[in-house]
């Protein structure tokens, strides 16, 4: 196969070619390993993907910066600080909430205001420490008065967390409150029909459980949600 075609094999996959500026034109360009009689030149679209090098792993420094540099939704112009999230990065529990409300928008960390305190009291019910679960979002950015966030806002933060969730490979999720439990299942179901359930998501289990600044507001419903903690619990032991 010609370079010229093989350029715009890669083009048309949508595999950005770059040719440096000191190097012949595409036309004319000689592949170093096509003068290397040990591997003959690829001849189909399977072997010059084979031949592509690796894609830049993705890694957790770098989705932190573009996070804090985020500029994809309106919630960029209203924020004070991005909440990228905060815990062990290796953590087998991965909690997600709504999205960050004044004091954590203030502070850069997630659920750190009255509902975040009920939360790390439920982290300890639990057995376990902020420090050994990661927290997170599903939007990074505060929606203006503590609204819902919208759905263009949460699409546009959808990439970061798929990236955080492949990258902690979490042994469970707790989606945190009907926002984050719709979002992540992509249902409108309402909560009470989704708690009590082993749902997944790429294969890991997702619990979902009350939102602790519901639990403020609703004090009964606690003995629900230490039942949803004992669940997600036996769920854990049971891949164990
Ligand atoms: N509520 C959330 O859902 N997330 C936070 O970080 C704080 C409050």
């Amino acid at each position: 196969m010609d370079n010229v075609l093989r350029l715009q094999y890669l083009e048309a996959m949508g595999i950005p070619v770059w040719v440096s500026k000191t190097l012949p034109k595409a036309d004319s360009l000689e592949l170093e390993a096509s003068t290397d009689a040990a591997s003959p030149e690829p001849e189909t679209v399977a072997e010059i993907l084979d031949a592509l090098p690796e894609a830049a792993p993705d890694d957790w420094g770098s989705l932190a910066a573009e996070v804090a540099a985020c500029t994809r939704c309106g919630l960029c112009t209203t924020r004070k600080n991005t909440v990228f999230g905060a815990g062990d990065p290796h953590a087998d529990w991965l909690l997600i909430g709504e999205g960050p409300g004044q004091q954590e928008d203030e502070q850069g960390l997630p659920f750190v205001g009255v509902a975040g305190q009920l939360l790390t009291e439920m982290i300890r019910a639990m057995g376990l420490s902020r420090e050994q679960v990661f927290i997170t979002n599903i939007v990074k950015c505060r929606p203006p008065n503590n609204r819902d966030p919208h759905v263009d806002e949460v699409a546009s933060c959808n990439g970061y967390l798929q990236r955080q969730i492949a990258l902690i490979q979490p042994k469970i999720i707790l989606a945190v409150g009907r926002i984050a439990a719709q979002t992540l299942l992509d249902t409108t179901a309402p909560l009470a029909k989704l708690r009590g359930k082993v749902h997944s998501l790429n294969n890991i289990p997702v619990i979902v459980v009350y939102h602790p600044a519901y639990l403020l507001r609703s004090l009964p419903e606690k003995r629900k949600a230490w039942q949803d903690l004992q669940f997600a619990l036996r769920v854990r032991k049971e891949q164990q």
